[in-house]
């Protein structure tokens, strides 16, 4: 482990270092976005040095597709790879079902349609991202432009009949502007509070024209990979 790291980069290292060991010689991976996923990208890189593996990785933004390339793991686009073996990625929220909230990095529509396409998708996170029911975290939907306050307008009105606490939405922004995703879109992000039925939410927020994609992820992960601060990992 790197040395000086504070708690929580210890315990996000801890999982990524853990993760990567499902990874094998000839495998195509997934990989994911944000922090967690960073220190992930690094590991790997390391393992494909040291033992030389041949690993193709399919990032699932820019900015991980730049540091993979930066430590020598060879990129390829999804297209090429076609289906995946894993991918691993991060999140900003677990439930016991292990059903996500993810898209806080502003990845989400990539990181779905890659793990849509592996095999297995396996989570690395903190225990601080636990939560019995998921929700505390905004939830990100993906909207495109056009049209995007009356694509908003109509999730709000949804909320209303929705099993949710919170119905508040802000527009995602980067200094001053909208935020703008790898593919072009701005994120309307959900404050929810407790999300009821998160399966019936997220198919009832992909129905609406103007959504892309929104953060849930159900039924896509399959591991769970709990990092402590002390190095400590739980796998589930
Ligand atoms: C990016 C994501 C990230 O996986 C999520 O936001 C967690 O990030 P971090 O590991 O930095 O806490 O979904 O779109």
């Amino acid at each position: 482990m790197p040395a000086e790291l504070s708690p929580i980069d210890k315990a996000k290292f801890a999982a990524a270092r853990r993760a990567v060991d499902f990874i094998q010689d000839g495998m195509k991976v997934g990989l994911g976005t944000g922090s967690t996923a960073a220190w992930m990208v690094r590991c790997l890189a390391e393992r494909v040095r040291e033992e030389r593996l041949k690993i193709a990785g399919v990032p699932t933004s820019t900015r991980t597709a730049e540091l993979a390339r930066e430590l020598g793991i060879e990129v390829v686009t999804l297209d090429e790879a076609k289906w995946l073996d894993v991918t691993i990625d991060g999140a900003d929220e677990f439930d016991p079902e292990l059903n996500l909230i993810k898209g806080g990095g502003g990845a989400l529509l990539q990181e779905k349609i890659v793990a849509t396409a592996s095999d297995q998708m396996i989570v690395i996170t903190d225990a601080a991202k636990e939560v019995a029911h998921l929700g505390a975290f905004p939830l990100p939907v993906e909207v495109v432009p056009f049209g995007w306050q009356t694509t908003r307008a109509l999730i709000e009105e949804m909320l209303v009949s929705m099993d949710v606490m919170g119905r508040e939405t802000t527009l995602r922004q980067n200094g001053g502007k909208p935020f703008v995703t790898d593919e072009g879109n701005y994120i309307v992000d959900c404050h929810l509070k407790r999300i009821g039925n998160p399966r019936q939410l997220s198919l009832v927020l992909n129905q609406i024209p103007g959504v892309v994609e929104n953060g849930l992820f159900i039924d896509l992960c399959d591991i769970v990979i709990i990092g402590g601060a002390e190095g400590e990992v739980e796998v589930r």
